[in-house]
């Protein structure tokens, strides 16, 4: 069997003539942890997108789990194979309480119930999550609570690929720490996980194998922990300038300060 988890190569989107997505290639072997990282709308959530099978792009390329194709199958086929998103922005699941939720996709992924049952228990009791079980999905839960929900239904669910969309945003700093830990200790020969952040202080609390930059549609420069540093201390126009690299024309230019502020803040 092949030790690599997730194969992605030459995947391209598109949004009509709007080409996001220029060729990502990307290879993550089991028991790895892969970071993303790159400027707003350089295109990580959209590959996010494009993994779990959000129906908005035209798509080409190749993305294997586990050796199986995944872009022509259904979303529920992909999370069968294994793969799990947890999003930049939780979706919410009103009417359905969490434990119910985590019991009708263990049914259609085929695990057994009193395994599901003792993985609920230890997981609840690890990220504490015992009063949110009858809760609806996400419903009313602060931004720091939805996060932790993510990473507990991960924990139960056990997914072969696990993709964070920026799992670390909009959590203050023990949250971050607690959210990084729990991803560590998530961290199994059976599992790969790619993480999507803008932060280097999440890495400070777990190890990357590797991290990778995009910009522009593509993954422009791969490396150890030590990107991280080079990202936080000289930001992307100082990668962009050692690569060579021109800011595309169509890449959204930073705003100057002043430019957040007009005369008719309100005119809609
Ligand atoms: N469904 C869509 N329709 C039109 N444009 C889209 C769609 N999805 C993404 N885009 C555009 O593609 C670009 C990449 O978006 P994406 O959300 O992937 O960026 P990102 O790297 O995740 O940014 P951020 O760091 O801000 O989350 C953006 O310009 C976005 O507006
Ligand atoms: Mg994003």
């Amino acid at each position: 069997m092949t030790n690599t988890a997730l194969s992605i190569r030459d995947v391209r989107a598109a949004v009509g003539s709007t080409d996001i997505l220029k060729g990502v290639d990307l290879e993550v072997p089991f028991g790895e942890f892969h970071a993303i990282m790159g400027p707003n709308g350089s295109g990580k959530s959209t590959l996010c997108h494009v993994l779990t099978g959000k129906r908005d792009y035209q798509v080409e390329g190749s993305a294997e789990l586990g050796g199986v194709e995944l872009l022509d199958k259904p979303v529920s086929d992909r999370a069968r194979l294994g793969l799990m998103q947890a999003f930049q922005y939780p979706v919410e699941v009103a009417g359905v309480g969490l434990q119910e939720f985590l019991e009708e996709i263990a049914d259609e992924q085929a695990i057994p119930e009193n395994e599901l049952e003792a993985r609920l228990e230890a997981a609840a009791a690890e990220f504490d999550m015992q009063p949110f079980l009858d809760r609806a999905v996400n419903v009313d839960l602060s931004g720091g609570e939805k996060k932790r929900s993510e990473i507990f239904q991960m924990a139960v669910l056990a997914p072969k690929v696990a993709v964070l969309d920026e799992i670390d945003s909009g959590l203050d700093i023990d949250a971050v720490r607690e959210v990084a830990e729990a991803v560590e200790a998530m961290r199994s020969p059976e599992m790969a996980v790619v993480m999507i952040t803008h932060y280097s202080r999440i890495l400070r609390y777990l190890t990357p194998d590797r991290i990778h930059v995009m910009m522009d549609g593509r993954i422009v420069e791969s490396g150890g922990p030590e990107l991280a540093d080079e990202l936080e201390d000289g930001g992307y126009e100082a990668l962009r300038q050692r690569l060579g690299i021109e800011p595309s024309a169509g890449a959204p230019r930073e705003k100057a300060a002043s430019e957040y502020f007009t005369d008719t803040p309100f005119d809609i």
